[in-house]
Formats: structure tokens, C-alpha cells, sequence
């Protein structure tokens, strides 16, 4: 058997779609629409192409957005000084600091520097308190994960008391999807397994789990024997494992390895998701969807 595909491409379109439909009706009713700034700090080209995309994607459901690029030797006071410019700015809506910073700025400060109500990445303290806390407190769930847990929804796999066993413990993945799949409501009330470097067991965890959320960097760490059968599986790893040239354009191209053995994985799992096309293109879309959350929060829209 084949397992269904989850396709990320296909859920970011009707998010999209919904979300262009709500900006407009907000305009209408408020003259007002979403604010986006991205905050682009030197030329890293994977930073550069996420920050496009970012932006791209902001303009085509609507929102006024910005991309403020900035030189790499940018002091961490004048980093900070921007922030500050946009926290008091009433057009931004959202601020997102395009990760990773150069080495002479503190991350940490920047970050906690983002006003907790602009902050649509939900990286500030107060925001993964927040998450942490659940139901009505959640103000802006990263967006991984909250893309995650919105394909998990999409693709009608039931999440109430089934055995989710997450692998790997980031701070922007694995840590706040297991809080968030534990939490009580829709798309979770799941039992919750975090598996990482230290685990003595990864295998004997792996095949318990109804759900299996992978994202621990490694290409095709885990084997299709780890997968119990008609399982979901979401493959969150997007490992550089070569260059191509595409087909479409003519250009060379990342080739793209999850942390999953997608082709055999497939014939033992219920769904899966692809890589590339799969959690990737939820990222922004959620970007997005938090964009939105904090007009509406400012506006008092439910
Ligand atoms: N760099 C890689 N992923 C991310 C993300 O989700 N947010 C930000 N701000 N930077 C990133």
C-alpha cells in the first residue's frame, strides 16, 4: 500500500485563499490591512531567498510589507534602534528578524527586543510562555509548528489520544510542537513522546507512535522499519544533500533529503509528507496566518 500523500503545496493555496479573502474584508470594514516587515541582516543567500519569498508571498494575500535589508556589520544598537522604529510603527503588524544574526549581535537580546504583540514568529519568552500555557494565552504559534499541526488537521488524522513521538528537541520545532500536540483541543489531546540524541531507544519509540513528527537535521535518519504501519508521518527535515540543475529554469538547485526514507517509508506509512513540498511551504504560509492573528488581535476581531 501506498501511503496519501500531504501535500504542503496544496494546503498553503487554500490558506492563502482564505487568508486574501479575510484581508480584504478587514480593508473593507477598517481601512486597514496587515503590516509585514521583514529584517534582512547581510547576504546570506538561503536567508535572501526565504526573505523573497516572505515578502512575496505577504504582497499576494494583500498585507503592506516591507523588507528592510541591512549591512552585515550592523552594530546591535542599531539593530535594536530598527526594532524599536517598527515596535512604535502602527502600519507593522508583524516583525520578523531573519535568523541566523552575525556573530557581533546578540540573538537573544534582538529577539526579546520584538514587541510580544509584533512578534509573528513567536520566538520572544512571553510568546513560548504562551504556547507553553495554551488555549486562550496562545497569541502567535511558531509557525513550523503550527504548520504542522494544521497539515496533521487537514488530512483528518485523528490526534485525540493517539501517540505522537516527536524527534528532536529544537526550540523552534520539537520543543513547541510536543507542547502544542499534548495541549487539550482540536488537532491535539495526543500522548506525547520527545525523542532525541540522548534517547537510548529511538527505534522502540519510533514504531509506538500514531503520529510521527521528525525533525532532527539528519537525511534519512529514520528507516522505514521505525514507521508503524498506516502511521502519519511528518518529515520536518530539509537537508542540502547535493546540487542540481533544474529542469524549469536552468538553474542549479539545492537537491532536497528529509530525515525520513521517503520511498520505502511510503509503502509502509497511512499519509506522509514529501520533501521538498511538504512542511516547507507551511512555514510562510503560517508567517502569514500570524500576521493576520495580530491585526485582528489589535482591532479586537475574534
Ligand atoms: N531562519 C530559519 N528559519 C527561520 C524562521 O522561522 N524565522 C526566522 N526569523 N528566521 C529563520
Amino acid at each position: 500500500m501506498s501511503a496519501k500523500l500531504i501535500k504542503g503545496t496544496e494546503i498553503r493555496e487554500q490558506i492563502l485563499e482564505e487568508i486574501t479573502a479575510e484581508v480584504a474584508e478587514i480593508k473593507e470594514k477598517y481601512g486597514k490591512v496587515p503590516g509585514l516587515v521583514t529584517i534582512l541582516v547581510g547576504e546570506n543567500p538561503a536567508s535572501i531567498s526565504y526573505v523573497t519569498l516572505k515578502i512575496k508571498t505577504a504582497h499576494r494575500v494583500g498585507f503592506h510589507e516591507i523588507q528592510d535589508t541591512q549591512s552585515v556589520d550592523i552594530s546591535e544598537d542599531d539593530l535594536l534602534a530598527l526594532i524599536d522604529k517598527y515596535n512604535n510603527d502602527d502600519s507593522i503588524n508583524g516583525i520578523l528578524v531573519q535568523l541566523p544574526l552575525p556573530k557581533q549581535i546578540n540573538e537573544k537580546k534582538i529577539l526579546n527586543a520584538i514587541d510580544p504583540d509584533k512578534d509573528v514568529d513567536g520566538f520572544h519568552p512571553i510568546n513560548v510562555g504562551r504556547l507553553m500555557i495554551g488555549g486562550d494565552e496562545v497569541k502567535f504559534p511558531p509557525c513550523t509548528p503550527a504548520g504542522i499541526q494544521e497539515m496533521i488537521v487537514r488530512a483528518g488524522v485523528e490526534t485525540k489520544g493517539a501517540e505522537v513521538v516527536v524527534v528532536g528537541r529544537s526550540n523552534i520545532v520539537g520543543k513547541p510542537i510536543a507542547n502544542m500536540m499534548l495541549q487539550k483541543g482540536v488537532g491535539a489531546n495526543s500522548t506525547v513522546t520527545v525523542v532525541h540524541t540522548g534517547t537510548k531507544d529511538l527505534a522502540g519509540h519510533c514504531k509506538r507512535a500514531d503520529i510521527l513528527i521528525v525533525a532532527a537535521g539528519v537525511p534519512g535518519l529514520v528507516k522505514p522499519e521505525w514507521i508503524k504501519p498506516g502511521a502519519c508521518v511528518i518529515d520536518v527535515g530539509v537537508n542540502r544533500v547535493g546540487e542540481k540543475i533544474s529542469e524549469k529554469t536552468g538553474k542549479k538547485i539545492a537537491i532536497l533529503k528529509g530525515d525520513v526514507d521517503f520511498d520505502a517509508a511510503k509503502e509502509i506509512a497511512g499519509s506522509i509528507t514529501p520533501v521538498p513540498g511538504g512542511v516547507g511551504p507551511m512555514t510562510i504560509t503560517m508567517l502569514m496566518l500570524n500576521t493576520l492573528r495580530a491585526i485582528k488581535f489589535k482591532l479586537g476581531i475574534n
